[in-house]
């Protein structure tokens, strides 16, 4: 495919200085990508792009040999372990296999081993296909039949230490069964995670606007790798056994039996495995396996070749980091050029807006492919696509279709640079990106359909409004009759049931009395506190926590949202001048992040509305303050110069204990001003507002009275 604009000269033509430099640019760039594919779990090219560099770099190594040292990548694997877990030396290495992407390289690979062997001209030895799964490996020590550890491959020497997240993966064992196990084992294979478990778990992560994978593989190795292994074990992780590092004993003398034995232990053993006798039987086998691959459940990205004889592997033995016993045939990446009609944008439930290609139908690996995702508004700019534009797309890791480049070439003439849209395309609402986000999200939180049924989950959740008989799952279905659209719609829902001529107790699983019941929870939550309800508003980054800072600041419903139409109001792309935004973001504990995203909810005027409604059928209790007391309960502050006695934070804290609001700036609004030495512009402020300025000694005093 003529995707590449540039074509590097043939290795042959080299000279020995442009050799040195692109081996150094290649090692670089090989160890970027394993960094990210090993220890992000985010590669960012494709497995075809990744082993053509590879290639490359064996090829000029291979004519230069001086070039090679010990670090680089063509004799290492993956790449050092990452922070975090513990490091565990493996006890054999976990080597990598050599490719073949021809027939006529697996005829060779075949070729090599009898010469190796010196096998006689029709001496074919046998070889036992596997598919390739496309997970990670890891490998389980066993002790007396009993899991030990389990260590991920990490650099191949050195993995990280995952035995807790592996213990909760149901396919491992932690007990071999059987008899005659050996004293000590490390049983070797893939973790993987099924694509429709994939896809799934992806659609949750996006409901609780958390990472999405983009492919099955980066799911499981992002689930497995988690400090938390209460996540792991939530996840649904399988796993295949294929191979094995040190036995003290070894139960079986072919890869095949081998196989049939980690079966017999307890161990998932890929059932599509084959023994073949022959070339044909191999590629038959692959070709059999590649048609097969879209509906296999799991993603693979070739088949593995393995001399069956393990007296004969040994023989053969390594060469440098794979072993000259078994290679990879790969699949060639499922790519295929199309013409890129429009870009539509998809709104998550969580607001994210995702760019979707609409393209010219075409089939890509024997499925028709029409739409491709395009990830994000930082992807479009940085391949450059205009709509016209004659594109490649692959099918990455079989499940989600993706553009992977422009073909420069074709495009045509009057085609136009793609504008991100910054209006939400469902609600007309504006849309942001936070800085260092690559997500551009809709505002409109309370009033986008995209959102609602999320919103609405969100907003009578335990920690919101918590009504009884009204959970996610009746949410949906009040929603989906258009019964409750937006929040205020619970509270209104008696009074339309009374007008309706479809009553609610006439709906299956409700009578009189759950309808009654229901009234009633709705009605006692009439009466909310203000940080319950602030964080039932689902506003980005306003959790639990930084619910009742807000609502302790700001004490009231009116005072909260006056307070924010006037932060609103000053909102510009530049940013916000506004002392109602300086006093926001003054308060302990609430940062610039959060400040900005609770202003852009309030600026998006359907937002206010939707709240307005509601508040016209609720209650807002105050949030008690904490010491209503004390001598500066109910009074603004503001700490100036340079505080010896506490730091700011402590300060902020202690005056918010005591009941007082802390502002960033002195105004006529200002009830005190604590003055550090070196004070300065702050000073002459209070004394223009005629506020009362006291030293921090005297501060101290105030609030221990
Ligand atoms: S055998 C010494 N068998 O492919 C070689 N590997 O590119 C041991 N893989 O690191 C590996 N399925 O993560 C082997 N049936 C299979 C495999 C398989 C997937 C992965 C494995 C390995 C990588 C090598």
């Amino acid at each position: 495919m003529a995707a590449k604009s540039k074509v590097p000269p043939p290795v042959d033509s080299l000279t020995r200085s442009q050799a040195r430099v692109e081996h150094k640019r290649l090692v670089l760039e090989i160890e970027a990508h394993n960094e990210r594919y090993y220890q992000q779990d985010a590669p960012t090219v494709s497995d075809a792009a990744y082993d053509a560099m590879q290639r490359r770099l064996e090829a000029i190594e291979a004519r230069f040999p001086d070039l090679v040292t010990a670090s680089s990548p063509t004799q290492t694997v993956g790449a050092a372990p990452a922070r975090g877990f513990a490091k565990v030396q493996h006890a054999v290495p976990m080597l990598s296999l050599g490719n073949a992407f021809s027939d006529a390289e697996v005829a060779e690979f075949v070729e090599r081993i009898r010469r190796f062997l010196k096998l006689g001209a029709d001496d074919i030895p046998a070889i036992v296909a596997e598919p390739k799964i496309d997970g990670l490996s890891l490998s389980l020590r066993y002790e007396h039949g009993e899991l030990v550890r389990a260590a991920t491959r990490g650099d191949g020497f050195t993995g990280e230490d995952v035995t807790a997240n592996v213990r909760t993966i149901r396919d491992v064992p932690h007990t071999l069964r059987g008899r005659d196990i050996p004293a000590a084992c490390e049983l070797r294979g893939e973790v993987y995670m099924l694509k429709e478990d994939f896809l799934a778990l992806n659609k949750k992560q996006e409901a609780a606007g958390d990472t999405v994978f983009a492919n099955p593989r980066n799911s499981a190795a992002g689930s497995l790798r988690q400090k938390d292994v209460a996540i792991t074990a939530s996840r649904p992780l399988k796993f295949f056994a294929y191979a094995w590092g040190e036995m003290t004993d070894r139960p079986a003398e072919t890869q095949h039996d081998m196989l049939k034995w980690l079966r017999d232990v307890g161990f998932m053993v890929n059932p599509l495995i084959e023994l073949c006798s022959s070339v044909e039987q191999v590629l038959q086998f692959y070709r059999r396996i590649g048609e097969q691959r879209a509906t296999l459940g799991y993603d693979i990205d070739g088949v593995v070749y393995k001399v069956d004889r393990l007296d004969w592997q040994e023989r053969l033995g390594f060469v440098s980091r794979s072993p000259r016993w078994a290679i990879a045939h790969k699949f060639a990446a499922e790519q295929a050029m199309t013409i890129l009609r429009g870009i539509d944008i998809q709104v998550g439930r969580t607001g994210a807006m995702t760019p979707v290609a609409r393209l010219e139908p075409v089939t890509v690996g024997g499925v028709v492919v029409q739409n491709a995702t395009l990830h994000n508004e930082d992807e479009i700019t940085r391949k450059d696509i205009h709509v016209g534009d004659t594109v490649v797309v692959q099918r990455a890791g079989d499940v989600i279709p993706q553009v992977v480049s422009v073909i420069i070439g074709k495009r045509p003439r009057n085609a136009q640079p793609y504008v991100f849209p910054h209006k939400c395309p469902v609600c007309g609402s504006h849309a942001v990106r936070e800085e260092g986000e690559a997500v551009r999200r809709c505002t409109g939180t309370l009033i986008c359909p995209a959102q609602a049924v999320e919103r609405l989950k969100h907003f009578v959740s335990r920690l919101a409004f918590d009504i009884d008989g009204l959970g996610e799952k009746q949410i949906q279905e009040f929603y989906d009759d258009g019964l409750i659209m937006h929040p205020v719609d619970i509270f209104t829902l008696q009074k339309r049931d009374a007008r309706a001529t479809k009553k609610l107790r006439d709906r299956e699983g409700y009578g009189d009395v759950s309808v009654r019941n229901l009234f009633a929870a709705i009605d006692a939550r009439r009466k909310i506190e203000l940080n319950r309800l602030i964080f039932a508003l689902g506003i980005r980054h306003v959790g639990e926590g930084n619910a009742k800072l807000l609502a302790r600041h700001y004490g009231g419903i009116e005072n909260f949202r006056s307070a924010m139409a006037e932060a609103a109001g000053a909102q510009t792309d530049e940013g916000n001048a506004s002392e109602a935004y300086a006093d926001l973001n003054n308060i302990g504990g609430i940062g610039e992040i959060v400040a900005n995203a609770v202003v852009e909810f309030f600026a998006e005027p359907r937002n206010v509305k939707a709240l307005n409604d509601l508040l016209e059928e609720i209650e807002v209790l105050p949030v008690a303050q904490t010491r209503s007391d004390s001598a500066v309960a109910g009074k603004t502050v503001v700490f100036t110069g340079s505080l010896e006695k506490f730091t700011r934070d402590e300060a902020k804290a202690s005056a918010e204990r005591m009941g007082a609001r802390v502002s960033g700036s002195v105004s006529k609004k200002t009830d005190l001003v604590v003055a550090g030495p070196g004070a300065g512009s702050k000073l002459k402020d209070a004394e223009k507002f005629g506020v009362r300025v006291i030293s921090e000694d005297e501060w101290l005093k105030l609030i221990e009275a």
